[in-house]
């Protein structure tokens, strides 16, 4: 069998009491078990913050690589390891938190040092956008204190922009999305195997 990695992304500091980092190593767990995956690297966003881009930065995005002089390598670093990362995966487990309708900041951080024109992306002869890391597969956690059906449709903003920018920006289409909701609730108790039923 062809080895496979998963590139397991935590974003909610709430350590072992996290229903997302639940749900995503739930999810983990069940491709190793069915084999999809042999190796799995895991990043704990809230060990190491992304940093947040500035004008430096997305001036080194931007520049021809043959040019990044030795400080716009450095500012680089963090981005290069990003993109390496998920270079070297088969599928992405992306674990976040809702705070305030939105993913974790932390994984939004992530997701901007991860999307570079000319590195995830670029556009072909014809002017149309090309993502460039093609071929992987997205599963998304999403842990939310209420339930999405309370809420009208239009409302629905994490797997929504996830799944906008891995298509448009880094080549992926086949994006999964899984959710343990009402963890604020009173009795909540959650049943990972249950929502991964399918999985
Ligand atoms: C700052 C903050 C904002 C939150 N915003 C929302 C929200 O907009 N909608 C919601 O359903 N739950 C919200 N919650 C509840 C969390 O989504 C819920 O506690 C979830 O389990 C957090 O994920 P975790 O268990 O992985 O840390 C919020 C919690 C916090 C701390």
């Amino acid at each position: 069998m062809t080895k496979k990695t998963a590139l397991h992304i935590i974003s909610s500091a709430r350590e072992s009491d996290s229903y997302s980092k639940g749900l995503s190593m739930a999810i983990v767990d069940k491709l190793a078990r069915k084999h999809e995956i042999d190796t799995v690297i895991e990043r704990d966003l809230t060990k190491g913050s992304p940093p947040f881009l500035n004008g430096n930065l997305i001036g080194a995005f931007y520049k021809d690589p043959r040019s990044v002089n030795e400080e716009e390598r450095r500012l680089l670093e963090y981005a290069d390891s990003v993109v390496n990362d998920v270079s070297s995966a088969d599928i992405l487990v992306l674990g976040t938190p809702m705070y305030n309708l939105g993913m974790s900041a932390l994984l939004k951080a992530w997701i901007d040092q991860l999307v570079r024109f000319g590195v995830t992306y670029g556009y072909d002869e014809n002017g149309a956008r090309k993502g460039r890391l093609n071929g992987k597969k997205v599963y998304l956690a999403i842990a939310s204190g209420g339930k999405l059906e309370d809420w009208p449709n239009t409302k629905e903003f994490i797997a929504s922009h996830v799944s906008a920018v891995f298509n448009a920006y880094v080549g992926t289409t086949e994006i999964h999305t899984f959710r343990v909701e009402g963890t604020a609730m009173p009795g909540f108790q959650a049943d990972y195997e249950k929502i991964l039923e399918n999985l």
